[in-house]
């Protein structure tokens, strides 16, 4: 089969990433344009894969405007500039994978699927998690009977202090109305693993949550507005010098780094903590979203499930307890551990050793499995191979709008308000 023509669309960290999983696996695809308006990043991303001068665009717009250059257009531009490539590339018959969230709103959410719906073509939402080898691994756990019928759900996402304070605090997803709430900027992911987990939908979602720390109010005496100035930085956990400065000295080159420059090395990340957004103080940049949020949810059949959410945790894998009717299975990114009532035993599954290490790339594999899946499916031109399709994807988006709704109006919101 031949390899599938890509056009990238924002390459930032998940273009370029996904474009240098192309060049790794040039059987699959090959980048054929690439739409960018940093030259910084365009250009060594279209070097790279040997792109011609008429195949490099400044704007998306200019690439949608000439006819079907590509076979799929991997929408990987900020959450607020997903919709307009999304509806313009599907109307020119590129197949597509956005980035999540689809959208910001419902509405928004809904007229991708429509779009794509309407013009025939595939649509993928990088719904990573589900494709990592860990939860495929767990849910054959699952739907093997195992543990019985689930019950109760406890999971956790341990964002981690440094991550939340690079990403929702001094970074792209710091402002909710700039791009999304956190629920669905980072958590998204996580209500739709739970849905594909316990295999059934939600019926009624509550949840709390705000912003704690993250605030003037909570700043030390004396702390300045950036780390370089800053008198007690030496004993601020969030000094922006020393979480990337840890990373510098690992010889670290890609993300998070990869952010603040698109070179990184000692000089260029100091000089972008001097001048740039990642060097603010914590407790006085203009972020809004929370930094720790629970959801309570209900799914059809009656289990029930608890998430939360937190920044104040080492930074690590999710931690998921899942109890059945027959037994109990816990993991945490690495090991699924199952016992079962009846034989009073244990087994411990370790996910990397069963999965000849996929489990060592980006958010466990999944990044990998996501575009393996993806792309021999537009090749074959096959719906039932896309994990996560739009209809799909939409319910769990609709899911994260009801709690998050749920959160804002402090009540429980039945599913059917969205579902009708
Ligand atoms: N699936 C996941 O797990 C996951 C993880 C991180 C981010 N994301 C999502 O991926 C998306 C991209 O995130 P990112 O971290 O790569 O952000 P980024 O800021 O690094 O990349 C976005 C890129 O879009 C470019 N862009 C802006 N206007 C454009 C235009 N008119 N035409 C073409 N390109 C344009 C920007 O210059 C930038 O390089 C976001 O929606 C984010 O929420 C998903």
């Amino acid at each position: 089969m031949a390899p599938v023509r890509v056009l990238i669309v924002g390459a930032g960290s998940r273009g370029s990433g996904y474009a240098a999983w192309i060049r790794r696996h040039p059987e699959v695809a090959e980048v054929v344009a690439v739409a960018e308006p940093r030259a910084e990043y365009r250009e060594p991303l279209a070097d790279a894969h040997g792109l011609p001068a008429d195949a490099r665009f400044t704007d998306w717009r200019d690439a949608a405007a000439l006819p079907r250059l590509a076979d799929a257009a991997l929408v990987c531009t900020l959450d607020d500039a997903h919709l307009e490539p999304a509806l313009a590339f599907a109307d020119r018959g590129y197949h597509l994978l956005v980035e999540k969230p689809l959208a910001q709103t419902r509405a928004d959410c809904e007229a991708i699927v429509e779009a794509a719906r309407r013009n025939g073509v595939l649509l993928g939402v990088c719904h990573v998690l589900r494709y990592a080898p860990y939860t495929r691994l767990l849910k054959e756990v699952i739907d093997s009977g195992r543990i019985g019928e689930i019950v109760s759900v406890d999971h956790l996402e341990p964002v981690g202090f440094w991550h939340q304070a690079h990403s929702y605090v001094r970074g792209n997803w710091r402002r909710a109305a700039d791009t999304a709430p956190m629920l669905m900027a980072k958590s998204c992911h996580d209500l739709d693993w739970l849905r594909h987990i316990v295999g059934r939908d939600a019926t009624s979602v509550s949840s709390f949550g705000r912003l704690k720390h993250f605030r003037p109010e909570e700043a030390p005496a004396g702390a300045a507005d950036r780390c370089v100035d800053c008198p007690v930085e030496p004993s601020c956990a969030y000094s922006a010098p020393r979480i990337y400065g840890r990373f510098v000295a690992e010889g670290r080159t890609g993300w998070p780094l990869d952010v603040l420059t698109p070179k990184p090395d000692a000089e260029s990340v100091a000089a972008a903590l001097r001048d740039g957004p990642y060097g603010r103080c914590v407790y006085h940049s203009d972020n809004d979203v929370v930094d720790h949020q629970v959801v309570a949810l209900e799914f059809e059949g009656g289990a029930t499930a608890t998430f939360t959410m937190t920044a104040f945790t080492r930074a690590r894998p999710r931690e998921t307890s899942i109890f059945g009717t027959h037994g109990e299975v816990y993991c945490d990114g690495d090991r699924i551990t199952v016992y079962d009532f009846l034989t009073d035993t244990s087994e411990t599954i370790d996910v990397a050793t069963a999965n000849d290490g996929l489990i060592d790339s980006g958010h466990g594999g999944g990044d990998d499995a996501l575009l393996a899946s993806f792309l021999p499916a537009v090749a074959a031109g096959d719906p039932s191979l896309v994990a996560t399709s739009g209809e799909d994807a939409l319910r769990s988006h609709l899911l994260v709008f009801a709690a998050e709704q749920s959160r804002l109006e402090g009540r429980v919101v039945p599913l059917r308000e969205y579902t009708g």
